[in-house]
């Protein structure tokens, strides 16, 4: 008998001794190559089910856009079923893990309830809505058959000049942390081995939301073909910080995420004082494995370990002896499995760490009662109108009110001039991973837009619309409504040194404020925008982030049917000059924790 501690996680709940067990039958029937492909993440347009059930292969992935075309629910639980099929088919049979970029909601899949991005969650605050939107995030994401969300990003995101900072809940670790660790709750739910409860990932371990802004080392033999890494200025850069900062900062979420018994972290592409995360022993293996105990498997990201050297096997080498349990390979994957082979057979990797790689995620697998067999599932909990209902809940939750001139709001006008691209459009309200890794713009899922739940909540009032805001000449209404919105972006691509609002959003707030006495404008970004002398000049500010398919979160609190509650959850700079200097201590223009109740 071990002394082993049943872990954070299971607790009560699932035996984890009796998944460890599973785990070492198994691997006692395993060959050296099965183990190599049981250690193998491909992306699902890489190999086919009949390579999956070949080799053995652990885990297929959806990276952001990897849908099935055309892109519906049905088809989603087909391409996923039929890699779960393969597996079957090895000569072990050894269920497959599916994972995907569910981040704010089962975001790649036309017809699911998109959420709000984390930011927005951030400024809820409230752990309880945070664990239900998660939980509804599972049960939309297993009902396609995918058992793994890569989901909650627990970054405590520092500048807002990152291109990934609206999938941090915030720059206050305290913060992050809890909402993470309710994030973690929702997704595994009480039961990890129900058939919709979904493994948690942590990530990205340990340090990307605090990169400093020039850093960024994707290696260039990984981007040749795209150009892609000219464009990447803070995204994968280096965090230049002593222990203490790592340790108070960005460790801290990790722990109370673990605690919440997180069974999957995922490696980031940073570095940490020059070294990469993908072969930093100490951070994966001494701290997050030993110290804190975290007893699940850690993923590298997506061509994560090809970075570390311009040789692929070195870069196998040095990941897994790091402790990285599976590789998001995510394309050569023969290459993968040889190279783990290889590495064993010559000495340069020790048989025990494949063997504990393979253990640890048989034994997650075991935890999501994936060797129970039962796989049966219905896409009939995508997009219910009971999960629309709580992204608008949390919708309302996450608008903040920044800014208020009495009697403004609520919205009582019975003509209301509206203004702004982002007051009609589903693809910006929701951002970068959605349906597409960069999202996009338009129709792109079904929802509600900012306008129409507007019309829905006024339907005395008269709500006219000028994209541009250029209404008439001699049109004029008591109050207008002016929607700007950043255009997604996801990663290092909307890695931006100028955070001014952009001069084509400054102009259709000038041309609605010639036209009416009061003026509303609401923000659709990810991060603080610089707004200069236009906080000067509107009535009633408010912050919406990216909240996803359901604006009428986001008339209900424009039209007072339910109250603003949100607060920001980092800073908001006031200059350029600030965004310029993120960790420098200067007075922002409205500070963490800031919200008119109105
Ligand atoms: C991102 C991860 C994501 C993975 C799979 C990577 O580029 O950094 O956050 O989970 O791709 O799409
Ligand atoms: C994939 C993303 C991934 C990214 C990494 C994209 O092509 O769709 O999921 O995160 O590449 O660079």
């Amino acid at each position: 008998m071990t002394t082993q501690p049943r872990t954070h996680l299971v607790g009560d709940v699932v035996d984890l001794e009796a998944s460890q067990a599973i785990a070492r039958t198994v691997l006692d029937t395993m060959t050296l190559p099965e183990k190599a492909a049981q250690m193998t993440q491909v992306d699902k347009g890489a190999a086919t089910p009949d390579q999956v059930a070949e080799h053995g292969i652990g885990s297929v992935l959806s990276g952001g856009g990897g849908n099935p075309s055309p892109n519906t629910p049905a088809n989603w639980a087909g391409m996923v079923g039929d890699f779960l099929d393969g597996a079957k088919r090895s000569r072990l049979g050894i269920p497959l893990l599916y994972g995907t970029d569910a981040v704010h909601g089962h975001s790649n899949v036309v017809g699911a309830t998109m959420f709000p991005h984390n930011v927005g969650l951030g400024a809820t605050g409230n752990e309880d809505l945070v664990e239900r939107v998660y939980r509804a995030t599972a049960v939309e994401t297993a009902a396609t058959g995918a058992r793994w969300a890569f989901a909650p990003t627990v970054a405590v995101s520092i500048d807002p000049r990152w291109g990934r900072s609206y999938e941090s809940f915030g720059d206050d670790p305290e913060l992050v942390g809890r909402l993470g660790a309710a994030a973690v709750r929702g997704l595994q739910g009480s039961r990890p081995d129900a058939p919709d409860s979904v493994l948690a990932c942590l990530k990205h371990y340990v340090g990307d939301g605090g990169t400093e802004w020039g850093t960024a080392s994707r290696a260039e033999w990984t981007d040749w073909w795209n150009g892609w890494g000219t464009q990447w200025h803070i995204d994968q850069g280096d965090l230049r910080a002593d222990e203490m900062t790592l340790r108070r900062t960005h460790l801290r979420p990790y722990v109370a995420g673990v605690e919440a018994g997180a069974l999957s972290v995922m490696a980031s592409y940073s570095s940490w004082n020059g070294d990469k995360l993908h072969a930093h022993r100490r951070l994966i293996t001494d701290v997050l494995k030993d110290e804190l105990g975290f007893s699940g498997f850690v993923v590298s990201d997506w061509m994560g370990i090809d970075q570390l050297d311009p040789d692929p096997y070195r870069c196998v080498v040095m990941a897994v002896n790091a402790g990285i349990d599976m590789v998001m390979v995510p394309f050569e994957f023969e290459r993968f499995i040889r190279n783990v082979v290889t590495g064993v057979e010559t000495g340069d990797i020790a048989p025990s760490r494949v063997d504990d790689a393979v253990r640890r995620i048989l034994s997650v697998k075991a935890a999501l009662g994936l060797f129970d067999g039962t796989d049966e599932v219905s896409t009939d909990a995508i997009g219910t109108s009971a999960h629309r209902a709580l992204a608008r809940e949390a919708v309302a939750a996450s608008a903040v009110l920044l800014e208020h001139r009495a009697g403004t709001l609520p919205l009582t006008a019975d003509h209301i001039l509206v203004a702004g691209q982002g007051a009609d459009d589903i693809g910006l309200q929701c951002g970068g991973w959605t349906i597409e890794w960069q999202g996009g713009s338009g129709p792109i899922t079904p929802g509600t837009t900012i306008l129409q739940a507007l019309r829905d909540a006024r339907p005395g009032s008269r709500v006219e619309f000028a994209s541009d805001g250029a209404f008439a000449p001699a049109t004029s209404a008591p109050v207008g409504v002016a929607v700007v919105a950043e255009r997604p972006y996801a990663e290092g691509l909307g890695d931006r040194g100028d955070l001014r609002l952009a001069a084509d959003q400054v102009a259709v707030v000038e041309r609605l404020r010639s036209h009416v006495d009061r003026l509303v404008l609401v923000v659709i970004s990810g991060r603080p925008l610089v707004l200069g002398d236009l906080v000067d000049r509107c009535d009633a500010i408010v912050a919406a982030w990216l909240p996803g398919t359901e604006g009428a979160g986001i008339a209900d609190v424009l039209t007072g049917s339910r109250p603003f509650t949100g607060t920001l959850p980092r800073r908001w700079p006031a200059s350029a000059a600030q965004v310029d200097a993120p960790a420098g201590p200067w007075t922002p223009a409205w500070d963490r924790g800031h919200g008119v109740a109105v």
